[in-house]
């Protein structure tokens, strides 16, 4: 599937391109401040890290990448992953890989046009997204945009030598109306 463009108020997602793209996710993966609380491996090479994300953003495939962008400046990566079309479900992943970017609203603004563009645009139902329960700012923005607890994997992390929990969060098309008319009118003021 082909991501399209989706302007907001202090970011934008739009297509992630190889090309130009590739260079600054490989430093965002393989930094641990900004990858702390994610499952991915560190550090990666190179070549796996271009080989994963052929493989995410093949558009042969049911994910969509999109990079988030702050000022014309690539800050961050989102997509929707395992897109079901009999089901009209995804899973979705945010990371703001600038970590001198972290805490400016982007990540929870990447959330929202994320989720307008899975229920608006290709018309999914549910989005899942699941977290350790430590990552604090993670949590606290899905909740923002209206997502809600729907289950705990126990011990289902390892983080710093011990076993830690995820939450599992879920969020409907319903849940998420409200949200997009508050953000909507807040793009009017
Ligand atoms: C998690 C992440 C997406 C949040 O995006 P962000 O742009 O940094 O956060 P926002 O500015 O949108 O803030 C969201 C909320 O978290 C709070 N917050 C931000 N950083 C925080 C921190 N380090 N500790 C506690 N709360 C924090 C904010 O205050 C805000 O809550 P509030 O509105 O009640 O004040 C981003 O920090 C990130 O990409 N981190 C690294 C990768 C990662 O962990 N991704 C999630 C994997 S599931």
């Amino acid at each position: 599937m082909q991501p399209a463009f989706v302007p907001g108020k202090k970011i934008a997602l739009r297509a992630y391109n190889e090309r130009t793209d590739f260079h600054k996710y490989y430093e965002w993966i393989n930094d641990k401040s900004v990858t702390e609380y994610m499952d991915d491996m560190y550090p990666v090479t190179y070549e796996y890290a271009k080989k994963y994300m052929r493989s995410l953003a093949s558009p042969d495939l049911d994910n969509v990448v999109f990079i988030i962008e702050a000022n014309k400046e690539a800050v961050g990566i989102t997509g929707l992953y395992d897109i079901n079309d009999v089901h009209r479900r995804a899973r979705t992943r945010t990371m703001i890989g600038e970590k001198e970017k972290f805490s400016r609203g982007y990540g929870t603004e990447s959330k929202i046009l994320l989720l307008s563009y899975a229920f608006y645009m290709i018309n999914l139902h549910h989005i899942t997204s699941i977290v350790q329960e430590q990552n604090i700012a993670s949590i606290k923005s899905l909740e923002k945009v209206g997502y809600v607890r729907e289950g705990l994997l126990r011990e289902n992390s390892f983080y710093k030598g011990h076993w830690v929990n995820d939450i599992v969060f879920g969020i409907t098309e319903p849940d998420f109306h409200p949200v997009w008319e508050k953000y909507n009118e807040s793009l009017k003021k």
